[in-house]
């Protein structure tokens, strides 16, 4: 493999993480189209299954380029919001006409969504190695309201740690969130890879 793919999984931190995601904005389309990118139409027709009003704002957190914004417009959501780490990436983003509004994030550990604002949050392919950290999910749930939906994937490479798993059963163990969907299926099936797509629900 000659593209960013196989460097993804491997960054440490946000500025690298930043780096990388600024470097590979312009090839990151064809780059994972041609892998089969199955991942946002899972997470979008989950969301879509349990959301109660898609004309209610949502946030695209880890929009990237746009595709994962495009799968939600696609399956219904009408006003869309994008945070990313990466201007670059921010940057494709911008140039296609899905999102109300688009931002740029710092990853200081710091909380950054706006509390209560969204009734739906995303987060397509942005938690994991060598992208936003575990603690991440703890932060969208967070900023959603009581009954609010957050709906991310891990793939294979993050399940492999049970790190990630064991922070999303924190949220239900507890009862602090309902799971309303968990399936494995396809993520970039041009690589093997697949991933896990959850909806969770704040109790
Ligand atoms: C694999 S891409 C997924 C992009 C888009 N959601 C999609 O499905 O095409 C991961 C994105 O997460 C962003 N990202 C990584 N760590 C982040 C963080 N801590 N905060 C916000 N965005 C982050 C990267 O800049 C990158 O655009």
């Amino acid at each position: 493999m000659t593209g960013f793919l196989d460097k993804a999984y491997g960054t440490k931190d946000p500025a690298a993480t930043r780096r990388l995601y600024d470097d590979w904005a312009a090839s990151y389309e064809d780059e994972i189209a041609e892998n089969g990118y199955a991942t946002p139409g899972r997470c979008a027709a989950a969301l879509a299954r349990f959301a109660s009003d898609k004309s209610a704002p949502i946030l695209d957190f880890g929009c990237g380029t746009g595709l994962s914004g495009l799968a939600l417009k696609l399956a219904g959501f009408s006003v869309i919001d994008g945070m990313d780490l990466s201007p670059e990436m921010l940057g494709e983003a911008r140039k296609k006409d899905i999102y109300r509004a688009l931002s740029v994030v710092a990853d200081t550990g710091a909380p950054v969504i706006p509390k209560g604002q969204y009734s739906a949050i995303a987060a397509m392919g942005v938690i994991g190695s060598g992208a936003a950290p575990v603690h991440m999910l703890d932060n969208l749930m967070h900023a959603l309201p009581r009954d609010g939906k957050c709906v991310f994937s891990l793939n294979d490479n993050a399940l492999r740690d049970p790190a990630y798993e064991a922070r999303v059963m924190e949220w239900t163990d507890c009862g602090a969130a309902r799971l309303l969907f968990r399936e494995h299926g396809d993520h970039l099936p041009g690589i093997g890879m697949k991933s896990n797509v959850y909806v969770l629900e704040k109790a």
